[in-house]
């Protein structure tokens, strides 16, 4: 299969490109297109044979759900039962925003594909103008999980979905870069309180701002979530071995040094005030601090590493503030848990 990119930035451009992306969606394909957080491969969510492609392009396991994705807030009660006056709260303030909800699912709408093997359905609206162009041109919900193939970084450019998915789908829109940079929070609004399945681009601040306490399955990083199936799997990996380390220069620069020793080159993800400190490879993703910056590079940076020849990463651990948990949560799973010890 050929895989065209087309770009959807260009006004004059996009009516076609648009079109004919809803044609394939309409006849039971799929489409890779940016969303605010990452590039999502969208079927339509009502089709189990289109939705089984997504699965396939993916090399996905076929026990983890899809987040169906919608094109205005009313339609989420077309696809979900026992909507709180809380949940009512947090779309009115959050969406369009990268704020998955996780619901008991309407039985019958959405394919059985879509949410294998629970009783649940998680529900977005994007905050991207392409994925809502896309969502309110259809007028049906998509499924869509990140762009990449299994176990990859997800993608924020279209050039990241090419180079995974190229020969299996047959349309990329290419919107530019993501500004988000990592993928929704996934909320669990079936349990009281509600639960952070995994943290993402609306912060736990940001939602107890607005609901109060919250339960977090992901409080300490690295550490399991079981009821979100795709916690399990390995998750964002570059190909050489991630480690986490400290934000402390003179042990990275000691680390460095010690692994050139034994004869190893090393790449270093950290953050714009670092510097290089003897890595073979350096890729800043913005300053200390600024979590959001670190957000929208990080998975960049880790791609970039796959393109270098390095035998191990190193990326600085950051701070847990506001998105700050997502990148860490991301970072943790990257590295299957592991600190770099000197
Ligand atoms: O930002 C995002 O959420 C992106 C863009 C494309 O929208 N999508 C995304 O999808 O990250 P995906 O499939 O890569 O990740 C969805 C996560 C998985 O960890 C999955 O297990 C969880 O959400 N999930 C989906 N539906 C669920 C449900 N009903 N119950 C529990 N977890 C669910
Ligand atoms: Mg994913």
């Amino acid at each position: 299969m050929e895989t065209k990119v087309v770009s959807v930035d260009n006004f004059m451009d996009n009516k076609r490109n648009y079109e004919q992306a809803v044609d394939i969606l309409k006849n039971g394909g799929v489409v890779a297109f940016p969303t605010e957080t990452v590039y999502g491969l969208g079927a339509l969510a009502t089709d189990e044979l289109a939705v089984q492609k997504i699965f396939e392009a993916k090399g996905r396991p076929s026990d983890n759900p899809l987040i169906v994705h919608i094109g205005n807030k009313e339609q989420v009660f077309n696809y979900a039962t026992g909507i709180s006056a809380e949940a009512e709260k947090l779309m009115e303030t959050f969406w369009p925003g990268p704020l998955t909800l996780v619901f008991h699912k309407k039985v019958g709408v959405i394919a059985l594909n879509v949410t294998p093997g629970v009783e649940t359905v998680g529900i977005r609206m994007p905050d991207h103008p392409v994925a809502l162009g896309l969502l309110r041109a259809l007028g049906e919900p998509l499924a869509a999980p990140s762009a990449n193939r299994s176990g990859k970084p997800s993608p924020t450019e279209a050039g990241h979905v090419h180079k995974d998915l190229d020969g299996l789908i047959p349309l990329i829109l290419d919107g530019g870069q993501t500004g988000v940079g990592v993928e929704s929070t996934v909320l669990d609004m079936t349990t009281v309180p509600p639960t952070i399945l995994r943290p993402g681009g609306t912060t736990q601040e940001m939602i107890e701002s607005i609901i109060g306490p919250v339960n977090s399955e992901t409080k300490s990083p690295g550490e399991q979530a079981p009821r979100s199936p795709g916690m399990k799997y390995l998750h964002y990996a570059p190909e050489a071995p991630l480690y986490v380390i400290n934000y402390d220069a003179d042990k990275i620069r000691a680390a460095i040094e010690k692994l050139h020793a034994e004869g190893k080159k090393v790449a270093l993800i950290g953050p714009d005030e670092l510097g290089i400190l003897g890595a073979d490879w350096y890729f800043a993703i913005g300053l200390a601090g600024n979590n959001e910056a670190m957000a929208t590079n990080l998975y960049g940076a880790l791609r970039k590493c796959d393109l270098t020849e390095a035998d191990l990463i190193l990326a600085v651990e950051t701070d847990m503030a506001g998105v700050g948990a997502a990148v860490m949560n991301r970072l943790m799973k990257a590295a299957e848990g592991k600190h770099y010890m000197n």
